[in-house]
């Protein structure tokens, strides 16, 4: 049972910095800057004949899928990009050999991400699985994988599990980069900062008890918004999806950039956004958006790094350490995890099993 924690949700969230450790374990290769796969059962050659690659998953998978295809675009420079397996099999894809089809599922049986999986290899693709649950059905299915390593995740949100499919994408990234154009320079800047990562998600849930207010506040909105651009943009969209599964609030993630293109009509002092504005190159532009949601007293909640500077914009700060630029959508996640955990705690929700969903959807 969940022992002395008020639910399995919250016991997921505070395991990460260990189940991070986990995924990590044995894969980290300091020397050469890179990391070794072995389940994937690719050698070197392989691995360089990727011309593209296309992931697959449902919900919260799907979300951090995005964040993977940004990984692998960034390391390894190979076009890459995410979508959802329940739309995916029904549209009849294009598969191409020389693509790497990846499947990403904590349960390893959700019914849409198998069924993909199958039609990809039924038309001759390989797809490898990133998966949590060791001979599941999608494991099984699989032509090589990654295991996640997080143990069993009960709660429906997925917190544990999503972490290590991130860091499941950074090391693919990483290898994938490494017999490509990465330098030895950046891998070994990676493999530092994977290593320093669980701490640092150590240091976000030791400031748990300063989002308790802030996740009240958000409770209280019928409706609120989650933007970010480009790496954030996910983060964005994962933060949305636990807010709204266990909070039952409507909750819409954004690109920053397409405010103005039509939700800025919302903005007004009852619909609060929860922006994600890492330091980066796209700061200045992001605090920009802030300017136009705060002269419409849209109130704000800003995920960001410490040297960002807010100036006169009325907001709630919530800082998270820096790691490297690439790797810092996961420490973007964590408190996006607190917010939603303890809206649904304030609103005396059944966090683990919320309405209407079920931890795996394994039947059509
Ligand atoms: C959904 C769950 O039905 O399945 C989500 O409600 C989950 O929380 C999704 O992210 C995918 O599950 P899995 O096991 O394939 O990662």
């Amino acid at each position: 049972d969940a022992g002395e924690h008020e639910s399995y949700m919250r016991k997921e969230i505070l395991e990460q910095p260990t189940t991070a450790q986990a995924v990590l374990r044995g894969r980290l290769d300091e020397r050469f800057g890179t990391a070794h796969l072995g389940g994937l059962d690719m050698d070197a050659r392989d691995l360089r004949a990727v011309r593209r690659v296309k992931i697959l998953g449902c919900g919260s998978a799907y979300y951090v899928g995005q964040m993977g295809a940004a990984l692998i675009e960034e390391l390894a420079r190979i076009p890459a990009d995410a979508e959802a397996a329940s739309e995916f099999r029904y549209r009849d894809p294009v598969i191409e050999p020389d693509t790497l089809y990846v499947a990403v599922s904590q349960s390893g049986e959700t019914i849409d991400t198998l069924l993909a999986v199958q039609e990809i290899r039924r038309k001759g693709g390989r797809c490898v699985g990133l998966v949590n649950v060791v001979g599941s059905a999608i494991a099984r299915e699989c032509d090589g994988g990654i295991y996640l390593h997080a143990g069993p995740e009960v709660a429906v949100a997925s917190t544990k599990a999503l972490t290590n499919m991130f860091l499941g994408f950074a090391l693919l990234a990483l290898q994938l980069g490494r017999v490509r154009d990465l330098s030895i320079a950046d891998g070994k800047r990676l493999v530092a900062g994977l290593e320093r990562l669980p701490g640092q998600i150590e240091e976000v849930l030791a400031a748990e008890a300063d989002l308790v207010d802030v996740a009240k506040e958000l409770a209280e909105a019928r409706s609120l918004f989650f933007i970010g651009r480009v790496r954030g943009f996910p983060v964005a969209r994962e933060g949305a999806q636990k807010f709204k599964e266990i909070s039952y609030r409507h909750a819409e993630a954004y690109q920053t950039s397409e405010l103005k293109h039509g939700p800025l009509a919302l903005i007004d002092p009852e619909v609060p956004t929860v922006a994600l504005v890492p330091s980066d190159e796209l700061t200045e532009r992001n605090i920009g958006a802030l300017h136009e949601i705060d002269a419409r007293q849209g109130p704000l909640v800003v995920i960001t790094h410490e040297d960002v500077d807010l100036g006169e914009i009325g907001a709630r700060r919530i800082v998270v350490p820096r790691n490297e630029p690439e790797l810092d959508p996961i420490l973007l996640t964590i408190p996006l995890q607190l917010l939603a955990y303890h809206a649904a705690q304030h609103l005396g929700h059944d966090i683990d099993k919320p309405r209407n969903l079920a931890k795996s959807v394994t039947v059509e």
